[in-house]
């Protein structure tokens, strides 16, 4: 109802004013439940805590902001909707990775009912932390695929999308290196959000897949292979043989996605001095670009955090 809604927002509102806050990115931060978020995302967090039901047959695509979740997408989808559409004249050709599969908690035209709305099985994803969701993974019965990326990478990654994205600061790599290794980042800190995540995995490993984005840059065909048989479609031994795992890495490929006019041109969204523009998901897709931008001593820090910070569980990044 309108009221129970207004209440929701006014108890929303009301929460959010009383979070830390935190300024250096391309807008302040607000800490809610000991992670970053920017502060529409943490009301829309809420609501999603509050109102999102879970369906067994749902499949969430978990992923860190910044570790390929433009490309997770495309992969999932594509290997999901194969029976539906062709090659030469796939979705993907006219429609942008990020518009194929929805965000639990970034509404599409603002309304957060949109999700709730969709038939089974539903394709979705998020960047929320599993504490931060509704319920615990374990009681869902759905399946969740979660890539992490190299922190290096991912930072990098970040702090050209930051200044990318806003047209009023111009984030230094020095400053921006110092927040992050904070873990002061949105849905930050990076590391907390991997470990959850991957202890879902080892509790549960039939139902939440752990993938690295360097393995899937690495062997790609092998990973398509292996995220089709988790998601319940998986290819027939025709199906290999006519080289169709081959065809999805193709079409979701960084080459070919990124040089597309539809993933070249236009935005997302304008709020504020914050301009999302479409192009601005892909930048290099590489392993390593860290070094052309971080000096060695940075890598070694963050190295060392990393370290520390997954000190005990079984993860390497
Ligand atoms: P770089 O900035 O290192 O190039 P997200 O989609 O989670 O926002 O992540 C964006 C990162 O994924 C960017 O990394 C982007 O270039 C990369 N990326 C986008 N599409 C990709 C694809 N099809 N294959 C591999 N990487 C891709």
């Amino acid at each position: 109802t309108h009221e129970a809604l207004a209440s929701e927002i006014h108890g929303t509102s009301d929460l959010l004013s009383k979070l830390p806050t935190r300024e250096g990115w391309s807008e302040p931060l607000v800490l809610y439940k000991n992670y970053w978020f920017r502060p529409h995302l943490a009301a829309n967090i809420m609501h999603v805590q509050n109102n999102f039901k879970p369906r067994h047959d749902d499949t969430i695509l978990a992923l860190n902001p910044k570790c390929g979740t433009t490309w997770m997408k495309a992969l999932a989808f594509t290997i999901t909707s194969r029976f539906r559409y062709d090659f030469v004249n796939h979705p993907l050709l006219s429609h942008h990775p990020q518009d194929v599969v929805p965000f639990i908690e970034i509404p599409w035209d603002g309304d957060m009912t949109y999700v709730e709305r969709l038939p089974s099985p539903r394709l979705l994803t998020t960047h929320i932390p599993p504490s931060l969701l509704p319920s615990s993974i374990a009681s869902w019965g759905c399946r969740v695929v979660y890539m992490c990326r190299d922190p290096k990478d991912t930072f990098v990654s970040r702090w050209h999308f930051e200044n990318r994205v806003s047209r009023e600061h111009n984030i230094s790599l020095e400053s921006a290196f110092s927040m992050f290794s904070e873990g002061f980042s949105a849905y930050g800190p990076f590391w907390d959000h991997c470990l959850e995540y991957w202890k879902k995995s080892i509790a549960n490993p039939d139902k939440v897949l752990f993938l690295k984005y360097e393995d899937m840059i690495l062997e790609p065909i092998k990973y398509v292979i292996r995220l089709a048989t988790f998601l319940g479609a998986p290819f027939s031994t025709k199906e290999e043989e006519d080289g169709i795992p081959e065809e999805v890495v193709r079409l979701c490929s960084f080459e070919k996605l990124s040089n597309l006019q539809i993933n070249q041109t236009g935005e997302f969204s304008r709020r504020d001095n914050l301009v999302l523009d479409k192009s601005a998901f892909f930048r290099k897709g590489k392993v390593g670009d860290w070094v052309n931008h971080m000096s060695e001593e940075m890598g070694r820090k963050l190295d060392s955090i990393t370290e520390e910070k997954l000190n005990g569980s079984s993860l390497v990044l």
